[in-house]
């Protein structure tokens, strides 16, 4: 096989063989291949595309590109979710608690920020003490004992995709269906659960911006895990304004925390209590109506806010953090966003909010950037709320000032008003299944 061969090939729109896709993986892992070379592969991919079969043995040969994870010493139906990236998406801190107390393991491996979108582990870290890079067995005993963890991913899941990500995000051929597809589920996959829910985000701050492209990546993704017998699912939920009020890494652990006390935004609370109760009819719990009742009760019954106190504990974390959240170290300097206008918010650049929120320092600009946990914006208003002149659109907090200037820009400008006022769409926009779409 000659590199130069698979290129021309795709780039004439022909299908890649399974034995093609393989080696190439196979090389690229083990750097016979250079990063030109791929680089010319990913575009073409980009333009011409993939179909199902070459999709599914891409994301096959990616996910056996490093260990496949064997949690059949975790007792009981394992259960993940994972979200394609947003802004103030702090959903795993909620629902990942949450599906423990409801008696469904959650085994769970997360990334860092990607770009303008936060990442679990950057925000768990803001608890003292916690550890996220986690020996195996050490992680199945605390699923075993607590029902959920949360621990970064091992060196070793889907290098490949470790290292197309890298080459992708500097080659602008990450907005590709089949390579997010490729992506995600070979890490899934790698990563061992029976069932897998993916929350798919579309909308001006999600990789994919319309709802139609959002339910073509839902179908490949769903048929992928499918087809290696695990039971998927995907709900596409809005992305389009962020989620919650908190944009940060403590900002979003304390607002996670709130809502486990049954005091979140009304929109997060609610993506929260559909995704968790569909990961509990996923994992055979019951119909959703009833999965959403054992939800809410274990809001209810603090249940919830408990196993998240229990995981971290058993993370090495100080689990006072989750029970008083005035724990949580305060930014050094705060600066109100006012508004220059009056009207209707008629739409937000969710993407800037992101962006914003990184130029503070809550974000990585470049791989090396240090976090400063504390910092991160709130939002006092969304799209659809009325502003008057001389109201706080939002505030800004971080431990060094002279941030702010440029953040505050790109977040006043993220800001679109109108005279006229408008209704938001849904917050869950579709839902994939094996067999059927629903749009709502
Ligand atoms: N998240 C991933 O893990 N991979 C992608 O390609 C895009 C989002």
């Amino acid at each position: 096989m000659r590199m130069y061969d698979l290129i021309k090939k795709k780039k004439e729109g022909k299908e890649l063989t399974k034995e093609e896709i393989n080696l190439m993986i196979k090389a690229y892992v083990n750097s016979e291949i250079p990063d030109y070379q791929m680089s010319a592969m990913l575009m073409a991919i980009c333009f011409q595309g993939m179909n199902d079969v070459e999709t599914a043995e891409l994301t096959m040969s990616m996910a056996k590109s490093g260990d496949m994870v064997d949690l059949s010493s975790i007792e009981g139906v394992k259960v993940d979710k994972h979200s394609t990236g947003g802004v103030g998406d702090k959903t795993t801190l909620v629902i990942a608690p949450i599906v423990a107390a409801c008696g469904v393991k959650v085994a769970k491996m997360s990334g860092r920020g990607l770009g303008h979108t936060g990442g679990t582990i950057d925000k768990l870290e803001a608890i003292p003490g916690i550890r996220l890079a986690i020996e195996e067995e050490e992680f199945f005993s605390i699923v075993n004992k607590v029902g959920v963890s949360v621990v970064g991913q091992s060196g070793n899941l889907a290098p490949a995709d470790k290292m197309l990500y890298a080459l992708r995000d500097v080659t602008a051929t990450v907005d590709s269906i089949p390579l997010i597809s490729a992506s995600i589920m070979s890490k899934k996959l790698a990563a061992g659960s029976d069932c897998i829910l993916l929350d798919v985000k579309t909308g001006s701050g999600a990789f994919m911006q319309t709802i139609d492209e959002s339910i073509e990546l839902a179908k490949r993704m769903v048929a992928i895990g499918e087809h290696s017998n695990r039971r998927t699912m995907a709900l596409i939920t809005d992305m389009d304004i962020p989620l919650g009020y908190g944009i940060g890494n403590s900002i979003e652990v304390i607002e996670a925390i709130n809502t486990l006390r049954g005091k979140g935004p009304k929109d997060l609370t609610e993506v929260c209590v559909i995704l968790a109760s569909n990961m509990l009819h996923l994992a055979g719990k019951g119909d959703l109506e009833d999965c959403e009742a054992m939800v809410l009760e274990t809001i209810k019954d603090g249940s919830a806010l408990n196993k998240l106190a229990q995981m971290v504990e058993a993370q090495g974390g100080d689990a006072n953090f989750i029970l008083d959240t005035n724990k949580f170290d305060k930014s050094k300097y705060s600066k109100n966003i006012i508004s220059d206008k009056a009207g209707y918010i008629s739409h937000m650049n969710t993407e800037e909010c992101g962006i914003g929120s990184m130029l503070l320092g809550a974000g990585r600009e470049t791989q090396e950037s240090i976090l400063d946990y504390s910092a991160g914006i709130i939002l006092n208003k969304k799209t659809g709320d009325y502003v008057e002149k001389g109201d706080v659109l939002a505030v800004l907090y971080g431990s060094d000032e002279d941030l702010f200037e440029k953040a505050e820009q790109v977040i006043k400008e993220a800001y679109i008003f109108s005279d006229n006022a408008i209704k938001n769409r849904p917050l869950v926009l579709a839902k994939v299944s094996k067999d059927n779409i629903e749009k709502y």
